[in-house]
């Protein structure tokens, strides 16, 4: 059976590199994105050295052209995509007071966390539909809870991935297991 394909964003570091070792261990294959190409070759080096082999991408989720360009590639090289993780996240609000936020970091925030993976999922819409068990991972944080409501900008911007994720696709027509 073809292993299945995960495509993963922000993953050269933490919790995106972790999650993309263990995928590949199980058999996956890995699309490993990232804004920096020597922190991709670096990562891809070490997972190299556990006898693992990701296919990497340069990708910033907040920039339309690289959204395109890696969506083409994608379809080109493999395809499909089986499951789609929204890892890349920033958080910056704990450095300033409210009053002292300046507007650029929010807006790199909101680019970061919400515009640019509701980009993403809407590019890459048609090759997940064409996978037989088509998966998106929005990786979430507690801050992102709608009980807790103890972030400002970063914990609104994660919770708004879920309705397009789900509902979007559904109105689409798209066949999501969930
Ligand atoms: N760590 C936690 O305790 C925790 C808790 C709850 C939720 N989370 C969430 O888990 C995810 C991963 O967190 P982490 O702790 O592993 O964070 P991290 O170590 O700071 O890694 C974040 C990753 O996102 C990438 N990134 C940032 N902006 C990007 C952009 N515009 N385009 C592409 N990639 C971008 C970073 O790339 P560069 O290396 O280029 O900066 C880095 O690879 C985030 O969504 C975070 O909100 C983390």
């Amino acid at each position: 059976m073809d292993s299945e394909i995960v495509f993963i964003t922000g993953a050269t570091r933490g919790l995106g590199l972790g999650t993309e070792k263990e995928l590949l261990k199980q058999g996956f294959k890995v699309i490993m994105t990232g804004r920096n190409k020597l922190d991709l070759q670096d990562s891809r080096e070490a997972l190299r050295s556990d006898g693992l082999e990701p296919h990497i991408l340069q990708l910033d989720v907040s920039n339309e052209e690289d959204i395109e360009n890696a969506r083409n590639h994608v379809q080109q090289k493999f395809g499909k995509i089986d499951c789609f993780i929204n890892n890349a996240g920033i958080i910056i609000e704990n450095d300033f007071s409210f009053s002292d936020l300046p507007k650029q970091k929010i807006f790199k925030t909101i680019e970061t966390n919400a515009l640019g993976p509701l980009g993403l999922m809407q590019s890459f819409a048609d090759l997940l539909a064409t996978s037989k068990n088509p998966r998106i991972v929005n990786v979430n944080s507690g801050m992102g809870s709608v009980t807790e409501m103890v972030s400002r900008i970063f914990g609104p911007q994660k919770r708004s991935l879920t309705p397009p994720s789900k509902e979007g696709f559904f109105r689409d027509g798209l066949k999501f297991p969930w």
